[in-house]
């Protein structure tokens, strides 16, 4: 490999200047809005994608995000700097690279990681030195360092020398009037110090607060985590939703919290993050490689069920203020309570 022609200390700079080129690998929900908030801040940005469509109707200024109006798309555009294309070879004059490519479920529910496999050896094939690359795909814990790195290094880049490998989950709520881009903290871990902390200044510029964590596998587990954590809410709001209707509460007028029309609203703002199967799969994905007998996760979906259940009473109960429940669905908790007081 040739010495390196920028350093990191000239891509530090060029990231705080806002003079850096920023490449965008996908430009869906996740990465067109990411693009033209780069953009709107000075940086100037380059989308890929491979769909030719996309590219013709992004760059005629016509977005298909509901988080990016079309007269916003053409600010950028005007300004020069926004444009996408399909040529990925652009992807060498870029001095920092963010992959946002799907991670849909196969048919069979297990991950399809094939988008960020092939965007990865996209990144890798027209990786130049001192290059800043980080993925910012929903996916199992290790695949910055197991499966993105070693594409790296195949081509002599040594990582946190002369190549900079992140993960920085992407956080987005699609259509949310109050949590834009610029709101959503992000999460960076880096595979060295060196690359973390240039991560966390890019993704500054853009938003207000950054948060940095060890490694990419614990940012890679943390957005996991906050998808589980978001479909068990998701539940309660449900059941909660089906007993307020039972007792004749309006929640969505009182603002008491569950909305009977979550899930209706929830569709309506397109939220489009891997679906609610996804997190699980993932998870046994990267424990598929795990040692030992003992397995943190039990892999059984009805154990997961069963547990979940067991919370979404107990929360119940204590909110009735009833110790015991009779048998049945949690409605007849509801009815059960008056005489239990
Ligand atoms: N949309 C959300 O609400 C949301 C929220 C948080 C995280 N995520 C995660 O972000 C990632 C991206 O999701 P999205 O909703 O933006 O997907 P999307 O389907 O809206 O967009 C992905 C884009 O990538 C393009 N693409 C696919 N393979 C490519 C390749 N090899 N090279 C270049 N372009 C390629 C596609 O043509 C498409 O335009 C997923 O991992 C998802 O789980 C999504």
């Amino acid at each position: 490999m040739h010495e390196p022609a920028v350093t990191a200390a000239e891509l530090t700079r060029r990231i705080a200047e806002r003079s850096a080129r920023v490449g965008i690998i996908g430009q869906g929900y996740v990465g067109l809005p990411l693009a033209v908030e780069f953009a709107r801040v000075g940086f100037t940005v380059t989308g890929f994608d491979t769909s030719l469509d996309h590219v013709t109707t992004l760059n005629a200024g016509r977005s298909h995000t509901p988080d990016v109006p079309d007269e916003t798309l053409r600010a950028r555009l005007d300004a020069g700097r926004y444009q996408a294309t399909t040529d990925l070879s652009a992807l060498a004059e870029c001095d920092a690279v963010i992959i946002c490519v799907p991670t849909p479920l196969r048919k069979s529910k297990d991950p399809d990681i094939s988008f960020v496999t092939a965007a990865a050896q996209e990144a890798a094939a027209h990786f130049r030195p001192a290059q800043l690359v980080i993925l910012e795909s929903t996916t199992y814990p290790g695949t910055t360092q197991e499966l993105l790195a070693p594409m790296f290094e195949a081509r002599g880049a040594r990582p946190g020398v002369d190549c900079f490998l992140a993960f920085s989950p992407e956080r987005i709520d699609p259509a949310n009037p109050t949590f834009a881009v610029k709101d959503i903290p992000k999460v960076v871990g880096g595979l060295t110090p060196e690359c973390a902390s240039l991560t966390a200044l890019l993704y500054r510029q853009i938003v207000g607060r950054v948060v940095t964590v060890s490694s990419p596998r614990v940012a890679e587990l943390a957005k996991l985590y906050e998808n589980v954590f978001r479909n068990v809410n998701i539940a309660i709001a449900k059941e909660l939703a089906v007993m307020c209707r039972h007792l004749g509460v309006k929640t969505g007028r009182h603002r008491l919290g569950p909305s009977p029309d979550h899930h209706t609203h929830d569709r309506e703002r397109q939220g489009r993050d891997v679906p609610p199967g996804a997190p699980r799969a993932l998870l046994l994905r990267a424990l598929r490689g795990a040692r030992g007998r003992d397995r943190p996760v039990d892999r059984s979906p009805r154990g997961d069920a069963h547990r979940a259940r067991g919370r979404i009473r107990q929360g119940i109960r204590s909110l009735l203020g009833v110790r015991r429940e009779p048998a049945g669905n949690p409605l007849a908790m509801l009815s059960a309570s008056g005489s239990s007081r």
